[in-house]
């Protein structure tokens, strides 16, 4: 398969990006399972925008700032929240429909969410990203140079020898596509632009509220290739993920805090006033932290929610779906609180990417939360993820057009094919699910919300012994779509517990019981793959952001 731009992932960043992609060339989508299936698909809260007459891009960049711990690039930041209302004015434009409020001055309905001092979230109520993502595939699905491709995972990033231009490479290759398994066998795509949107890496996690896809593909793959990735230890745990028995990652939304809804722990009692002024309104990793410490003092299962003071109309009215997923789990939130547990939500570092989107590897960008763009820093405030995204789609493509008349006339390269060599098909499929389950307990219990350095080391050894276990499966077997993920959550595992190891101090998400206190010097956790012999371990390239 050849094309311009090849896209990995079919959320927000993978389908704006595409829709201004093909206004200079052909673009190919592939998406694993199907086009929904994406963590836009499930956002509720919105996109933070200033977008009011009394909020201002100082204030919504202080906002980001600080809750991103002394990590965040303040140059990325301006330059995303002052792109924010432009980039809100296109989503109109394709027909995403945010609900409108004449008494507002700028016609929007604004949410409010922790971290955020101003209502700067626009939404679709709680089906924000559902109306994004409807809004972005009709136009995608209508676009004569746009095809999406479903039910097919990327492998492996296809490299070759070559250059890119405006963009160095210390070993003179550049990323050329993709090998991509459609069915049994592993064809190439090829590409002049690759562009990994391929989302997040929840499934490490036994609990998250992301969809199924959330493995890391784009991550790992990157890293294989050479990549460098920044700020794996950033973790963010989401504070309120319904907890039931049938409900496996049913996000409670944060715009529920910010119309007032209250935690409480079994015996009724608000607690986050020990923990934090701002309240239920502050940022996600104080939250998180205080229910877990609520949950590990008590020994309860859960924490609860609680909007049953707010009118029971405007409740059904500003959380349809949430009203009704809980109505159906026998939980009436206009009446009673709702049970809730922190699940992993976000990876705020990924790799690492200039203000274009460009990685380190050259002919490769990388958007939404599969990059590290320097915005969210230590901890992502709420909502600016979606804003993220069709940001950097927008730049991104800014700069492919740039280059477009130096590019366009590329030739395409002889690959060689894959080369599956002996490899038998896989006997027992428990040798997958095992490990599935092992890593994913593993990782809640050891590298989770807080962390300790003996418990990191402890997972380290583990996942090690699991990663060479499961890296010999992928030498020996045929390789299968359930395959592929799990080599890349072994291989996320480690890189997030590597990375943790390299932080000895408590910042933002990265919590550490034996250094509870911030360090003086502020660093970015920036490395790649340094191969020894066979083995590969992280490299970290030192870089002070700040002393
Ligand atoms: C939420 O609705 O709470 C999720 C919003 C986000 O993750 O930014």
């Amino acid at each position: 398969m050849e094309s311009d731009f090849l896209i990995i992932g079919s959320g927000i960043a993978g389908l704006s990006c595409a829709l201004k992609c093909a206004e200079m060339g052909s673009v190919i989508i592939i998406t694993k399972k199907k086009d929904i299936d994406t963590a836009t698909n499930l956002a509720q809260g919105g996109i933070a925008a200033v977008l009011e007459k009394e909020d201002s891009v100082n204030s919504h960049a202080r906002d980001t700032l600080s809750c991103g711990a002394g990590l965040c690039d303040e140059d990325v930041v301006r330059l995303v929240v002052e792109a924010g209302a432009d980039r809100v004015a296109d989503l109109v434009e394709i027909g995403v429909g945010f609900v409108s409020d004449e008494k507002t001055s700028s016609g929007y309905s604004l949410g409010r969410e922790g971290g955020h001092t101003h209502r700067r979230v626009a939404h679709a109520y709680d089906l924000t990203g559902r109306e994004i993502e409807r809004a972005l595939l009709e136009k995608v699905n209508n676009h004569s140079r746009i095809s999406i491709i479903e039910e097919q995972i990327a492998i492996d990033l296809l490299m070759v020898e070559g250059e890119f231009p405006g963009w160095d490479a210390d070993d003179g290759l550049k990323c050329a596509g993709a090998y991509v398994m459609v069915g049994e066998q592993v064809e190439v795509y090829q590409a002049r632009v690759t562009i990994l949107c391929s989302g997040g890496v929840g499934k490490v996690y036994l609990y998250t509220t992301n969809p199924d896809i959330a493995t890391g593909d784009g991550l790992a793959m990157a890293f294989r290739a050479g990549a460098v990735l920044e700020n794996m230890e950033f973790v963010q745990f989401h504070p309120t993920c319904l907890y039931h028995s049938q409900e496996k990652n049913f996000l409670i939304s944060e715009a529920v805090r910010g119309e007032g809804a209250i935690l409480r722990d079994a015996s009724g009692t608000a607690f986050m006033e020990k923990y934090d002024k701002r309240k239920e309104l502050a940022t996600r990793d104080t939250v998180a932290r205080a229910i877990d410490k609520e949950l590990k003092e008590s020994g309860e299962d859960c924490v609860y929610l609680d909007i049953s003071q707010r009118d029971a109309a405007f409740v059904k009215k500003r959380f349809p779906t949430i009203y009704k997923r809980c109505l159906l789990r026998g939980i009436d939130i206009t009446k009673e609180a709702i049970p809730v547990v922190p699940a992993a939500h976000y990876m705020c570092g990924g790799v690492k990417t200039d203000t274009e989107g460009r990685t380190s590897i050259p002919g490769l960008f990388a958007l939404g939360e599969s990059a590290c763009t320097g915005l969210h820093g230590g901890n992502r405030l709420a909502s600016n993820s979606l804003l993220e995204a069709v940001v950097y789609a927008d730049r991104a493509a800014k700069y492919c057009a740039k280059i477009w008349p130096m590019i366009k006339d590329g030739q395409s390269i002889a690959v060689d094919a894959w080369q599956s060599g002996d490899a038998n098909d896989l006997e027992e499929e428990i040798l997958i699910n095992h490990n599935w389950d092992a890593i994913r307990r593993v990782m809640w219990n050891y590298v989770g919300i807080v962390r300790s350095l003996k418990r990191l080391e402890l997972a380290k050894v583990r996942m090690e012994a699991i990663f060479k276990e499961i890296d010999q499966h992928y030498h020996d077997y045929h390789i299968t779509p359930n395959m592929v993920e799990l080599r890349n959550i072994a291989l996320i595992s480690l890189l997030i517990i590597q990375s943790a190891q390299q932080r000895k101090e408590s910042r933002g998400l990265h919590y550490l019981i034996d250094h509870k206190e911030k360090s003086d010097v502020i660093r970015s956790t920036v490395f790649r793959k340094k191969i020894d012999g066979e083995k590969w371990e992280i490299e970290v390239l030192e870089e002070k952001n700040n002393e």
